[in-house]
């Protein structure tokens, strides 16, 4: 690893705000009845003070200009600070600088817990040792002061870096005595961050973490999955938590069993076709086991290994539960075919829709025709429904719950709370190491 220490800045660095910031002065402008802003025109809002944006750029009073920023505050306070998005290879830089004992550092002008709240809820608060950033209403103290602030007491300035994508940064590293490191990715031109000093910019993350790791290894990809008996809700909150998932800063790759490759896709219709309602039990788990080894040879591996995150629609847990259980064929002989099809790897977190199976079945009942699966009298999904309560039991520390007897709303707010839980414990666990 090329330095000791690394120092980052927030906005136009770690986290792109453009949505959240236009949106919000967007909204602004139709509360206050102005005329609407092209896109072009609403980026000029990311940077400057407000105040001053809305009487510059819209021809508003002083007055009308509070107003304005009272509505913008409304909005971005509740949803527009969840419109972040993390740069994309961002959280795999800062695993990977993490796994080789690197000190991490936030130094931003945003108040210390809008960044603190912002880090959290991308996933990525846990990777930080320390957040040098202003309290809420005092003055900017100078990128110059946070970045000192930053190090650890008795730190060499030589063996840190900082990561900025504005000449305050920049500035603000030279005067402390680090490597000045330019996102030309950010909101300030390659021009600028050279003028104010950089020693070194880069126009992509990727390309800045090979540069910091010189040489060393990446931090391998995350793999979760997602379980629940038929009739939970699954498919729906994974559309939703995929949306989240995209905003994280990483390749996500979605996938599901039976299935996630073309050979698998075939099994899986073979597996839940109703014509084939004799299929032997045997038969059963050995499909589900061959469709899971052929999606873990060329899906999940090779995504683990690119440092990709990985969301399965089920895995192992579900032939435990299914053909274990439900089909008494056995909890062991299930895992010992299973563990020869996948190699050994589980997911780092698995997520469990948990619903009563009776209330599952109503809403089976609800959705129309069933599969081969689906036609299971309810005892079969008692049955799944005991097994998988039995797993998560055994397994506390993989197994992330979620109540999937709530609104569809409130069921996503509680998948993001887990999966953000399952990241903090994830990566604490992988830095114990
Ligand atoms: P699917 O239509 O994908 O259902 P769901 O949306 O509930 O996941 O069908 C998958 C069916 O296959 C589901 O009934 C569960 C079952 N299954 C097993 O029995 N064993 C397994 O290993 C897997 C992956 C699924």
């Amino acid at each position: 690893m090329r330095f000791k220490y690394y120092l980052f800045d927030l906005d136009g660095t770690l986290t792109e705000s453009e949505e959240g910031i236009t949106k919000s002065a967007a909204y602004a402008l139709e509360k206050m009845g102005f005329p609407a802003m092209t896109q072009t025109e609403l980026r000029k809002f990311i940077g400057p003070p407000l105040l001053d944006s809305f009487t510059r750029f819209c021809g508003m009073t002083p007055e009308q200009a509070e107003e304005a920023v009272a509505h913008y505050r409304a909005r971005y306070t509740t949803v527009g600070w969840k419109e972040n998005i993390v740069y994309s290879g961002v959280p795999r830089m800062l695993r990977s600088l993490k796994q080789h004992g690197a000190y991490i550092a936030l130094a931003s002008s945003k108040p210390a817990p809008s960044c603190e709240k912002i880090l959290k809820y991308f996933g990525l608060l846990p990777l930080f040792d320390a957040i040098s950033a202003p309290d809420f209403g005092m003055k900017d103290p100078g990128k110059a002061h946070l970045v000192a602030c930053a190090l650890p007491e008795g730190a060499d300035p030589a063996e840190a870096c900082m990561v900025g994508d504005r000449l305050f940064d920049m500035q603000g590293a030279k005067a402390v005595g680090v490597t000045a490191v330019g996102a030309e990715y950010g909101y300030g031109s390659r021009e600028e961050l050279m003028q104010a000093g950089a020693d070194i910019t880069f126009d992509n993350v990727d390309a800045m973490t090979d540069w910091m790791l010189d040489g060393d290894a990446p931090a391998k990809g995350i793999f979760l999955s997602l379980e629940g008996s038929d009739g939970c809700g699954k498919t729906t909150q994974l559309n939703l938590l995929s949306d989240y998932l995209k905003r994280l800063g990483g390749n996500i790759v979605l996938t599901r069993e039976p299935g996630g490759t073309p050979i698998a896709e075939q099994i899986r219709e073979i597996i839940l076709s109703v014509m084939n309602a004799g299929m032997s039990d045997a038969c059963e788990a050995l499909l589900y086991a061959a469709s899971r080894a052929e999606h873990v040879d060329k899906v999940i591996i090779p995504a683990i290994e690119r440092g990709d995150m990985v969301l399965s629609d089920r895995f192992v847990d579900s032939s435990i539960a299914y053909q274990g259980f439900a089909r008494e064929l056995s909890e062991g002989f299930v895992r010992q075919i299973n563990s020869w099809a996948t190699d050994r790897i589980m997911p780092d977190a698995t997520l469990f829709l948990d619903m009563d199976p009776d209330a599952a079945l109503r809403r089976r009942c609800a959705a129309g025709e069933p599969d081969r699966l689906e036609s299971e009298k309810n005892e079969f999904f008692r049955t799944v429904y005991n097994a998988y309560d039995a797993m998560r039991n055994a397994d506390s520390e993989r197994f992330y719950s979620v109540n999937a007897d709530q609104s569809v709303e409130q069921v996503h707010e509680d998948v993001l709370a887990a999966v953000q839980k399952a990241f903090e414990d994830i990566d604490r666990r992988r830095t114990a190491r």
